[in-house]
């Protein structure tokens, strides 16, 4: 296929969903949230009421997992069978859970093929597709590769910002503790070669989006 991919990684907390999702929107390009794939996956897996320690659960489970993701940037909603989890997968609980089943290597293949599948099947000129691994794995051919980062501290603020019910401490904590089991599976802290890396601290969010159209523009 000729869609155009611009892959983002970054850290929890970077911001790269939104700015991924409004660099989309004005590209006039579809959107993938691969993280929001992970946690959909580990939210049916609680459903369930399975062993999340199990990599045998997980595995199986992915075998008639039955998601649909809107790819739409102004469409954004995620589905587990009939069921719309769009807001139950960023609860702590899910968040926490992700860990268990990323880190399986039958997961992330099962996963990564869906996703080249969806970057095929996008109608639109080009596709924003952010994660951890998109730049080094799921899309490292992609002709746009970025890794959206920012200092610890501008990342905590921006998430205890979003979490207002949860003090800047804990926050730091669980960010912290989420980055250290993901870079266990994939480093996304540190740019792959041939990725661009950008870093948002001093930048807003509208200069960070920004930012991102600019690259792609530089590159079409
Ligand atoms: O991006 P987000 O924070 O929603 O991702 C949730 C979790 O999904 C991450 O903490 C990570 O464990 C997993 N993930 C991954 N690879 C990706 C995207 C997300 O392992 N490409």
């Amino acid at each position: 296929s000729t869609t155009f991919v611009v892959a983002v990684d970054g850290p929890a907390g970077s911001g790269k969903s939104s700015v991924s999702k409004a660099a989309a929107a004005a590209l006039g390009y579809a959107y993938l949230d691969s993280g929001a794939c992970y946690r959909a996956l580990a939210w049916s897996l609680l459903e369930r009421g399975v062993d999340l320690e199990d990599p045998s659960a997980a595995i199986e489970a992915q075998k008639t997992f039955d998601l649909d993701i809107g790819t739409e940037p102004d469409d954004y909603f995620v589905r587990v069978g009939a069921i719309d989890v769009t807001e139950a997968i960023r609860e702590p609980r899910v968040t926490n859970a992700v860990r268990h089943i990323s880190k399986v290597p039958e997961v992330r293949a099962g996963l990564t093929a869906l996703f080249r599948r969806i970057i095929r099947a996008t109608p639109n000129p080009g596709i924003v597709v952010e994660g951890r691994d998109i730049t080094t794995v799921v899309a490292a051919d992609a002709p746009v590769r970025i890794l959206l980062t920012a200092s610890e501290e501008a990342r905590m603020a921006r998430r205890s910002k979003e979490l207002t019910d949860q003090s800047a401490a804990v926050v730091g904590e669980q960010l912290r503790s989420r980055d250290q089991a993901d870079s266990r599976v994939v480093d996304f802290m540190n740019a792959a070669d041939g990725v661009l890396t950008l870093d948002s601290t001093e930048l807003d969010f509208d200069q960070t989006v920004h930012a991102v159209v600019e690259i792609v523009h530089t590159q079409t």
